[in-house]
């Protein structure tokens, strides 16, 4: 468990090693505020029990209230039912998965827990701090959503900014790190138009710490410009869509 933020009642925390095997590496966000949590992203089955004890020693599973995930994905929702069942949190995602996540099994009771959030976002209280949604659609998938958490300062960028290979939880290398998440952004991100919109909406936000769903975090003021600057400049997806249309030899 690494921590971003400690302060006042109020924690940021990860975990960054809880999956194995074949599955991506993957970070479980937590946000608690005055013995109330809100758990980001949670993952799979085989993360569900390792976190699910995890969480214990720091709140009561009456205290998780919220879950968050960010977009549709597996290593995001598939443990989803099971969270559902053992707490009686509220998960929130965008609208346009609220009707599509319960293929993953879904039990009828809980399935009301779940929450659409609207295309445009919004704000939700955890204790007595306060998280905005923000939207952040087609990055990458078309319904997505990041979190800003007013108190720590720090934007829940979800699939963005996710680098996939090095095992070190925190950025201090940017260029360095740049060659780890250049491949993933562009394969994944579908145009460099959205992300053009989403760096002009979060330089407008007081940003101390980006931390990504893959990889590592982004911390302090003048790493988080940088990662914006090179998200910006990137180009991805239908940019460099003849290379990827060639026939097989
Ligand atoms: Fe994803
Ligand atoms: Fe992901």
């Amino acid at each position: 468990m690494h921590k971003l933020y400690d302060r006042d009642g109020h924690q940021n925390l990860f975990f960054h090693d809880l999956c194995e095997g074949a599955a991506v590496q993957a970070n479980q966000h937590v946000i608690v505020d005055h013995g109330e949590a809100m758990l980001l992203d949670p993952g799979g089955h085989k993360v569900y029990t390792k976190l699910f004890a995890e969480l214990a020693s720091l709140v009561p599973p009456s205290g998780l209230k919220h879950l968050f995930f960010s977009h549709q994905d597996p290593d995001i929702v598939a443990a989803a039912n099971g969270w559902l069942m053992v707490t009686e949190a509220t998960a929130h995602v965008s609208k346009l998965w609220t009707r599509f996540i319960p293929h993953f099994g879904i039990d009828a009771f809980a399935v009301d827990r779940m929450i659409g959030i609207e295309d445009g976002g919004g704000k939700l209280a955890v204790g007595s701090g306060q998280v905005k949604f923000l939207p952040a659609h087609f990055l990458h998938s078309s319904g997505n959503i990041q979190v800003y958490d007013c108190v720590s300062k720090i934007l829940y960028s979800g699939d963005l900014g996710a680098a996939v290979g090095p095992e070190y939880a925190f950025v201090e290398d940017f260029e360095a790190h740049a060659r780890h998440m250049r491949g993933f952004h562009q394969r994944y991100m579908p145009t460099s138009r959205a992300i053009r919109a989403w760096a002009r909406m979060v330089r407008g936000l007081d940003i101390e710490t980006i931390a990504p769903q893959h990889g590592a975090m982004f911390v302090g003021k003048e790493m988080v410009g940088r990662f914006i600057d090179w998200v910006e400049s990137l180009e991805c997806g239908i940019e460099l869509l003849e290379e990827l249309y060639q026939v097989p030899d």
